[in-house]
């Protein structure tokens, strides 16, 4: 019990008030008595890209469930939105069946190549190089993506994967790429010019294509197809994972076609937290998500927020957050490799100790860690929602790490590599990109799973169910916090992504605010105990779908700060 003794332990006490800092505005009205529904006998999809939406419905409509749906989805997105995950990258799946009410959670992580050198991360003077965390192909981890989908198609899916990647091959032989991913590519110009196989993917007469252009992607359409055809083999052994090698090593890197071969994706129990009558189904380490938002709840359980005012809601919003994060850098990592003291995390008597520790009316200073820098959130990842007319569901956030992963296209692929080697303690408790600390839990290893902030999470309340996550580095673990509030309280699809958000993550010791999240007495009154709050453009791009089971109707909802999303009902 290190961590509960750092903290002095007062005794609580604050000053009621009345408006509610996740209230929606108008919340759902009390139906009573009414049946609950036992399948919703329609569909919603919600993800970052129409063309995306579109094809898990098309899936749908071929006889395919939620998971094939997903497949659809997933390679889409590969393709249409690769700035933010593909093939070349890895995801994180909470999967809920609704014939036995099971729920099961998906790894399929990216993995560090066994020739990986915490050297190959630090500069001749000992400082890390930030350039080859993020850049190159030795940024990049064994993708993950390919086996899992492959693995949801074989397992709970009902199409085989010749139907569920059917419109990720027909989009890549042509489509019009958004402006989020024109803007991607321009933004990363330079280091796209690096990499010849990049530039000629995504610079195809020497810039980005002007927007309106039809784009074609016929290496990644091959890749897909090989997948579709041989399943695993089709990727991890043969052509595709020669090229990948190939290129990876004529570029510097250092895998290996065992690497490939020896990848496997893991089955993990979700992490299950019970929360005002809510059952909140989460991700497990190797993402820290799960526990933090776990540990966040069972602090948090001990209030009844409902009845505080926004500034005194929000201090114990924030120092439940700050008591989640420094656990996280603390003790978590790949559950393969570490041991991690899981039981005492989610203990309801450990958030007990962690809740007396909260200085009313007081910010407590994250004191133990030399402060770091977060950096821009962004949105280059995922996250997308499903639930059938079964009352299957899937929550899936997929990434390729920071905005164009690694900016590394293996040559005849069309594959883009992720950077996930950064979401390691490449050295130890440096800021990675996000400003997150790490010590030797997730330092990298041969064969590790880097620990990821990805929760993709499935609510199950008295009456009504929600599937839910975002992108956005360290600050998805509060996002979903935060939406899960929302709902919670009430909100319905659109209320829950459009609400206003703010983070902290223990270091750097600064409240991030999304502009209006706060009025000006709550602002005020969070000075006041000590808070530094800090002004942030908006982050996150949140989709979410949620079954009203009282009135059997399915409501999909897109983040309103992002452009290019679809949450479609039908
Ligand atoms: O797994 C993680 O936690 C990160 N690689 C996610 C990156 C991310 O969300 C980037 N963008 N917004």
């Amino acid at each position: 019990m290190k961590l509960a003794l750092r903290w002095q332990v007062l005794l609580l006490g604050f000053v009621l008030g009345t408006s509610g800092a996740f209230a929606a505005d108008t919340p759902t009205p009390s139906i009573q008595a009414a049946p609950l529904a036992q399948r919703p006998g329609h569909a919603g999809i919600a993800s970052a890209n129409a063309l995306a939406t579109e094809a898990g419905f098309e899936v749908l409509a071929k006889g395919g469930n939620a998971f094939d749906a997903a497949i659809a989805v997933a390679s889409t997105l590969s393709v249409v939105e690769p700035e933010s995950s593909g093939l070349g990258g890895g995801f994180m799946a909470t999967l809920y069946m609704a014939a036995d009410k099971h729920s099961v959670f998906i790894d399929a992580r990216e993995t560090a190549p066994a020739a990986v050198n915490p050297k190959d991360y630090l500069n001749p003077d000992g400082t890390p190089n930030r350039d080859t965390a993020l850049k190159g192909p030795l940024s990049a981890g064994i993708p993950g993506e390919p086996a899992g989908l492959v693995w949801l198609a074989k397992h709970y899916g009902k199409l085989p994967l010749t139907a569920s990647l059917a419109p990720a091959i027909r989009i890549a032989g042509g489509f019009k790429p958004d402006e989020r991913l024109l803007g991607s590519i321009r933004e990363e110009q330079k280091n796209i010019e690096r990499w010849p196989a990049s530039a000629a993917k995504f610079l195809p007469n020497g810039n980005a294509p002007a927007q309106g252009e039809i784009w074609h992607d016929p290496d990644q359409a091959h890749t897909l197809e090989l997948l579709a055809k041989y399943g695993d083999s089709g990727f991890y052994s043969g052509e595709t994972a020669k090229k990948l090698v190939d290129a990876v090593r004529q570029a510097g890197g250092d895998w290996t076609l065992k690497d490939l071969a020896s990848y496997r994706v893991k089955e993990r129990t979700p992490i299950t937290v019970d929360y005002r009558g809510y059952k909140i189904i989460t991700a497990p380490p190797p993402s820290s998500g799960g526990v933090a938002i776990a540990e966040i709840l069972n602090i948090l359980s001990g209030f009844d927020l409902t009845k505080l005012d926004q500034a005194h809601r929000v201090h114990l919003v924030v120092e439940a957050m700050r008591r989640a994060f420094r656990d996280h850098n603390d003790y978590l990592g790949d559950p393969d490799f570490v041991k991690m003291p899981l039981d005492m995390l989610l203990s309801p008597y450990y958030a007990d100790g962690l809740r007396q520790t909260i200085v009313p009316d007081k910010a407590t200073p994250s004191s133990m860690l030399a402060p770091s820098n977060a950096s821009d959130p962004g949105m280059h990842t995922t996250h997308f929602s499903i639930i059938d007319a079964d009352g299957n569901m899937v929550a899936i956030t997929a990434t390729v790490n920071y905005v164009l992963g690694s900016t590394f296209v293996a040559d005849g692929t069309g594959v883009l590599l992720n950077d996930e080697m950064d979401d390691f303690a490449l050295v130890p408790n440096k800021p990675n990109v996000y400003g997150l600390l790490g010590s030797k839990a997730n330092a990298p290893e041969p064969g590790k799973r880097m620990l990821s902030s990805m929760s993709p999470s499935i609510v199950i309340g008295p009456d009504r169910t929600a599937v839910i996550g975002s992108p956005g580095g360290s600050t998805i673990i509060t996002q979903v916090l935060e939406g899960i509030l929302a709902f919670i309280d009430g909100g319905d699809a659109h209320q829950v992504v459009a609400h206003k958000r703010f983070h902290h993550q223990y270091m750097p010791d600064v409240v991030t605010v999304e502009p209006g999240a706060f009025d000006a007495t709550t602002s005020d009154a969070l000075t006041h105990m000590g808070y530094t709050l800090k002004q942030r453009e908006p982050w996150g791009f949140m989709n979410v779908v949620i079954w009203d089971r009282r009135t059997n109707k399915l409501d999909a909802a897109s983040d309103p700060r992002r452009q290019d999303g679809l949450g479609k009902v039908q």
